[in-house]
């Protein structure tokens, strides 16, 4: 995690980063940090948000053309003033920040203190740093020839940044398995963990690859391998506008995602689902459809909310394909030697598309000969990069730190590639087809309705808001939407929360069940609506508090609930991408109802790049 900001050229440099700083706190906020080529390189570092730097350093010459930015998310060593980057060398002259993990870092810093250096804080990144700088001292070399060299020592990931004072105007960056982009702009370039923070500036942007090393002047930018070869950088043309990572009116970020979905909704459909006609293109997926067609089975990979997504499109692609699917999470799957073979299909599904766990599970299978299909938001993130075929989701940025609106589009995503595989198995009957097409072009709609009842939404938020814990029961499709409304509730409130199948309940949860017990049911009117009745009965016969998600016009369940939020009548197939639009509201207003900070709950980050 942790985002990094670099700027060269003839602006000043610290607006540039502290400003990108800002729109990466969603990578971490535990610790903020410049350097600054000012006559030597000046370090200013603190713990705490970039605007809590900011304030420290009223007043200081901050004047410089060049300089580096870092925003943390603590791996090694406690979130403090010393742990945070930028880190100095020993000589004072370099000044690095990372983002990443260097593995072999206590081997390298044993090395290192047997020549005598003496280190300032616990990372790994002052470790790295200093093994550069012995580098550059021992072989008289050039701080690009030290970087190359140290790295073909270094395991581990890293995106690294590094100024020198004998060097002014150069950044050296280098990449493996953590995101860098390269903003080029007219005698300037600008760095980044994603294009946020050059933006206004430019965009023409470089993705730079793992194993690439960038020389990066205001006039130049020089792309090598680890083998000094040089290479030709790819620029590409940024398809993102300003206005789709600020807050526009909204309080928080997570406020504005969660009503933007039947817009993101809408695009995610937009161009490939055409109801009218009965088709639905997905070129990335079209060109695996024969083997798709085919497997005998798929596995989903996936963690967190993509996770829960990927459990729906099991119940969905089973259904629908009958084909045999498992969901697994990356970091299990990652380290347990899974038996796949060559023509198994895997999707992966990642907002980011940066997860450290998602990327090698994937580089995992690929491996082993399967084909990999991305379901991942970011354009041009390393899954969607090393992915054979897939789909974006077209949420745009997503900056609240708890996933909603990615949610949603993945699970549109994921909606058409099952249709669009059942289509071409011919699993599916046509008028089923057909209704769910058109069932899911309503999608967009029905949101909104469900949003227009959000002030209904805070009230009972503001009722239920000192619980203890809370429990989220769903069954079938809206089991995995119990998981999320969890999950939801507990990243932006702290309020221990679990989701459950409702008929698990009996099996233990309900040994918690009392009358201060909320227990959230996901019961919209389908298959299983009937049983999971019966369990509201159940809580409610032992006292818990029922509220329940359920479909407009249920007066049977409205009489069992304390109380209710409503959905419209839609088909139990697409029903999660409403059912859940309740539950993250719900969620938002406890988090704000208890004066938390909503888009950036304590611990978390919004990309997760170390395993
Ligand atoms: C929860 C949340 C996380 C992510 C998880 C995977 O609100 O955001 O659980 O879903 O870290 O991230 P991606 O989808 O970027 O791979």
């Amino acid at each position: 995690m942790c985002g990094i900001v670099g700027y060269t050229g003839p602006r000043e440099a610290y607006p540039i980063i502290i400003k990108g700083l800002k729109r990466l706190e969603y990578r971490g906020y535990d610790s903020t940090g410049v350097a600054l080529q000012n006559g030597g390189v000046k370090v200013y570092k603190k713990k705490g948000k970039v605007a809590e730097l900011e304030e420290a350093i009223v007043g200081k010459n901050l004047h410089a053309h060049v300089g580096i930015g870092h925003t943390r998310w603590a791996t090694h060593g406690e979130p403090s003033d010393r742990n945070a980057h930028p880190h100095q060398s020993s000589s004072g002259k370099l000044a690095m920040i990372h983002n990443g993990i260097i593995e072999n870092y206590s081997q390298l810093k044993n090395e290192l203190i047997k020549k005598g250096y003496v280190f300032h804080s616990d990372t790994d990144t002052e470790v790295l740093l200093n093994f550069i700088e012995e580098i550059k001292t021992n072989n008289s070399c050039t701080l690009e020839e030290a970087v190359r060299i140290a790295l073909k020592r270094v395991v581990g990931a890293y995106v690294i940044l590094l100024v020198d004072a004998d060097d002014p105007e150069t950044i050296i960056a280098a990449r493996k398995g953590s995101p860098l982009v390269i903003g080029i702009g007219k005698g300037e370039h600008f760095l980044g963990s994603d294009a946020s923070p050059m933006l206004e500036y430019t965009k023409e942007v470089v993705y730079v690859n793992d194993y690439e090393l960038a020389i990066v002047r205001p006039d130049e930018l020089i792309l090598k391998n680890l083998g000094n070869e040089k290479l030709t950088p790819y620029v590409q043309k940024l398809d993102l506008e300003l206005a789709a990572i600020e807050k526009g009116g909204y309080e928080h970020f997570m406020l504005k995602e969660i009503f933007e979905q039947p817009q993101t909704i809408y695009d995610c459909l937009r161009g490939r689902l055409d109801a009218s006609n009965g088709t639905i293109t997905m070129s990335g997926i079209q060109q695996y459809a024969d083997q798709i067609v085919k497997a005998s089975r798929i596995v989903i990979i996936a963690c967190g909310t993509s996770w829960h997504a990927g459990l729906v499109a099991e119940y969905i692609i089973e259904e629908l394909c009958r084909i045999n699917v498992e969901v697994e999470y990356a970091s299990e799957f990652r380290y347990r030697n899974p038996v796949i073979t060559k023509g198994d299909v895997i999707i992966a599904i990642s907002q980011s598309g940066e997860t450290a766990d998602t990327l090698v599970a994937i580089e995992t299978a690929k491996a082993k000969g399967a084909i990999i299909l991305g379901v991942v938001n970011v354009v041009g993130s390393s899954i969607a990069r090393i992915s054979h075929g897939g789909a974006y989701t077209h949420a745009g940025p997503e900056i609240g730190v708890a996933s909603t609106k990615a949610f949603t589009g993945q699970l549109a995503v994921l909606t058409m590639i099952a249709l669009k595989i059942a289509y071409i198995k011919g699993s599916i009957s046509h008028e089923r087809y057909m209704h769910l097409l058109n069932e899911l072009q309503e999608i967009p709609e029905k949101v909104a309705w469900v949003l227009k009842n959000s002030e209904h939404i805070k009230k009972i938020a503001e009722k239920y808001k000192d619980a203890r814990d809370f429990l989220y029961l769903g069954r079938g499709y809206n089991f995995p939407v119990a998981l999320e409304g969890a999950l939801k509730l507990k990243e932006i409130s702290y309020i221990h929360a679990e989701g459950y199948p409702a008929a698990e309940m009996k099996h233990g949860p309900i040994a918690l069940v009392d009358d201060s017990l909320p227990v959230v049911f996901i019961a919209t009117r389908d298959a299983y609506h009937e049983k999971i009745v019966s369990n509201m009965q159940e809580i409610k016969a032992r006292k818990g508090r029922v509220i329940s998600v359920i479909t407009e016009g249920d007066e049977h369940s409205t009489s069992l609930s304390e109380d209710v939020m409503i959905i419209p009548e839609a088909d139990e197939i697409v029903a999660p991408m409403l059912s859940v639009v309740p539950l993250q509201l719900l969620a938002y207003y406890i988090g704000v109802a208890k004066g938390q900070d909503v888009d950036k709950p304590r611990n978390l980050a919004k990309s997760v790049t170390v395993e």
